[in-house]
């Protein structure tokens, strides 16, 4: 019988080589089509028994990325999740009970779903090469995983190893998933099918869990090792905020005695997470990170050597990610002892990133060359300037630059606050110059924006964010306006908390206001951490357009020096590089606090929709969330807003302002949301 996503191969030695290459899709998931057609071939194959199953992946960018989630956004209630649970366990189930041996072999990504397939095989072979990783990400959706992945991996890599990558969420290498036993065997890619045919032919017996493991997993040990994983998880998400780690603790603590039971409580467990806000909301900004992803085209540029200026904070760490993505790169600086120490932090980010393999760490070196002279400015196909934050400078350099680069080469400025208009007054062709703002650390922060000056020509912006995507970064684009879009709305929320520190709140209750929102760090040391005399400048330029003004505590703290984390004091004193809060300080309100805070912030974003910064809400949110860390399980502030209720809301903003002054007043915008 054709199908029309899988296709079957019975070869001379009566090995079944099960294809999959999803129609009408660039990429392999799951969808109920692709499982259920999957349930088909299984009961053909049944019927004329092969010596066994080889699960392939016809795609290039590699095996099953998991199940698809735009079926998750339909899901409207416990019963319609559960049917889409049981389907996927039923086909799962079948896998593993098939009569002739099952082995998947692993070339590219394999996450979620397709993990889970995987592991419901008998065997599994991995490709080993670095693209190729495979995964339990479901966390990171609000959910864990839902077609026996949980049950079938702790059964092969063990509790505590297994529930560790389970609820981080995080990839693995070959190696890594080798010594977890999630794989059987790692080979070249020349060598996969072999290693397949081996597996079907041979049937090894498989690895059984160590003792230590089995101790683990034992009833009586199992409270015990879930408690301290509560405490790790609780670290870092709040129970309130992301339910599903804690879901998953539980469910491996009460059932894993009977691994079928925890089967069948499992799928009850996620068809509880699936339709609750927490993952509707992941999965909203899991779509997010898509549509900034399609913002950039990555056929639209391709360059072949970045130069960049500047080899501070910035421009030194723009280097060294963009060497580590691969491309050649020259950083320049107008002083060597920079330059020195630039190369230093670029070797530690590539040990970080590369660890032990030393090969990748020397190449990613090799990529990035100091150049005291600015010879690459000749040759590079962009050029990103990250010298000091004064038009005067950076127009001086643009003058000595622009005669020297290559024709339709593009020059990027990482300003975070001039306009680019200005700026590009002194160019014969302003149409080239636009803004490439890197958020810090460079290394961390997903976005950047892509500023588009009024002169900023439209093959330029495409460049742009396309380039945005060959860094793997998140290109958002938006209009110059002072502060662009995320310094913009977040200054005011940082302001609003220095405003409170001057009443004499507890700048401990400050933050802890912002993470009881669910912010990843609180305002005041955030403000510390970045450093007050940038957000001071930032904030400088945002008083002269926007309705925010600087309140005198930061102004005098420059001046005394206290610049935060960067000069060991600013509201807090630093010690190695952590804050020292007081425990004990008191303060009733929080709540107050943190409407403060949040209304602040959610009165600006509407602020922009009305002014355009971006095209749309989404964009909004996706910037705020990207670049701010903005509880990503709200979905962002418009969302927010919308979830909220938008007369509530606005009444509670006007509120604010009969209480707290006209920085409250709602931005016409409100109307209209
Ligand atoms: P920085 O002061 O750490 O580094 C600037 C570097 O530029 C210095 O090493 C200096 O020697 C070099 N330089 C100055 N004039 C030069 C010239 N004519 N030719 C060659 N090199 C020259 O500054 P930072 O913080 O890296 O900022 C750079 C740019 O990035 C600024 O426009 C800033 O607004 C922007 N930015 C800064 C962020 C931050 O968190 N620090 C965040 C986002 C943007």
């Amino acid at each position: 019988m054709a199908y029309k996503h899988w296709k079957i191969e019975r070869d001379d030695e009566n090995i079944c080589w099960l294809h999959l290459d999803v129609a009408d899709s660039s990429t392999n998931v799951l969808s109920a089509a692709v499982l259920d057609e999957l349930n088909d071939v299984l009961n053909e194959q049944a019927q004329s028994l092969p010596k066994g199953i080889v699960f392939v992946s016809d795609k290039k960018n590699g095996f099953i990325a998991g199940a698809d989630i735009n079926e998750f956004t339909v899901v409207k209630n416990h019963d319609e999740a559960m049917v889409m649970l049981n389907r996927g366990h039923d086909i799962m189930n079948k896998v593993e009970s098939m009569p002739c041996t099952t082995v998947a072999m692993i070339k590219g990504f394999c996450l979620g779903g397709g993990m889970e397939l995987a592991l419901a095989c008998n065997y599994r072979v991995m490709c080993d090469e670095p693209s190729t990783r495979i995964g339990l990400p479901e966390i990171k959706l609000g959910i864990h995983p839902g077609y026996g992945g949980s049950v079938r991996s702790i059964l092969k890599a063990g509790p505590v190893a297994a529930m560790n990558a389970m609820l981080t969420g995080r990839m693995l290498q070959g190696r890594q998933a080798k010594r977890m036993n999630l794989v059987d065997d790692l080979v070249a890619e020349r060598q996969l099918k072999r290693a397949a045919r081996f597996f079907v032919v041979n049937k090894p017996r498989p690895k059984d869990l160590g003792l230590k493991d089995k101790i683990m997993n034992h009833r009586l040990v199992r409270p015990f090792i879930a408690k301290q994983m509560r405490k790790q998880v609780s670290a870092k998400a709040h129970k309130d905020h992301y339910p599903a780690p804690y879901k998953l603790i539980s469910l491996w603590q009460k059932h894993m005695d009977n691994p079928r039971r925890m089967l069948k409580e499992e799928a009850e467990s996620v068809a509880g997470l699936v339709t609750d806000y927490t993952a509707r909301n992941l999965v909203r900004v899991f779509f997010l990170q898509e549509k900034l992803k399609s913002q950039g085209k990555k056929s639209a540029f391709n360059p072949e050597h970045i130069h960049v200026i500047g080899g501070g904070i910035m421009g030194g760490d723009i280097a060294a990610w963009c060497a580590l993505r691969g491309f050649k790169v020259t950083v320049q600086d107008r002083d060597p002892g920079v330059l020195a120490a630039t190369m230093k932090r670029s070797n530690d980010m590539f040990r970080k990133k590369f660890k032990k393999d030393k090969r990748s760490i020397r190449n990613a070196l090799d990529r990035l060359m100091p150049d005291h002279k600015g010879i690459g400015v000749k040759h590079a196909d962009i050029i990103i300037e990250a010298i000091f934050e004064d038009k005067d400078v950076k127009q001086t350099l643009y003058k000595t630059i622009e005669p020297q680069m290559k024709e339709g080469a593009l020059l990027a400025t990482n300003t975070s606050s001039i306009p680019l208009e200005q700026l590009a007054s002194c160019l014969n062709d302003p149409g080239r110059l636009v803004g490439v703002h890197f958020f810090n650390p460079v290394a961390l922060m997903p976005l950047v924006e892509i500023v588009r000056g009024d002169n900023t020509s439209d093959e330029v912006m495409k460049k742009a964010l396309a380039f945005g995507r060959q860094i793997d970064k998140l290109p958002l684009a938006v209009k110059s306006t002072p502060g662009f879009l995320v310094n913009r709305i977040l200054m005011p929320y940082l302001l609003e908390a220095v405003e409170m520190v001057e009443e004499g709140i507890p700048a401990e209750k400050i933050d802890q206001a912002a993470l009881n929102f669910g912010m990843p760090m609180g305002p005041i040391e955030l403000a510390d951490t970045v450093g007050l005399d940038v957000c001071r400048s930032v904030a400088k330029i945002l008083s002269e357009t926007m309705n925010v003004s600087l309140p005198a505590k930061m102004d005098t703290m420059v001046n005394n020096k206290k610049l935060g984390k960067k000069s060991a004091e600013g509201f807090y004193k630093w010690v190695k590089g952590k804050p020292v809060k007081d425990k004990n300080v008191s303060y009733t309100n929080t709540k107050d606090l943190e409407d403060r805070l949040i209304f602040r912030l959610l009165n600006e974003a509407a602020a922009c929709l009305r002014e355009k910064v971006v095209d749309d809400e989404e964009l909004i949110d996706a910037g705020v969330i990207f670049g701010t860390g903005f509880a990503p399980f709200r979905g962002g502030p418009m969302h927010h807003i919308h979830a909220e209720g938008v007369d509530a809301m606005k009444s509670r903003l006007e509120s604010l302002a009969s209480l707290y002054g006209e920085r409250f007043n709602s931005d016409q915008q409100w109307a209209s949301l």
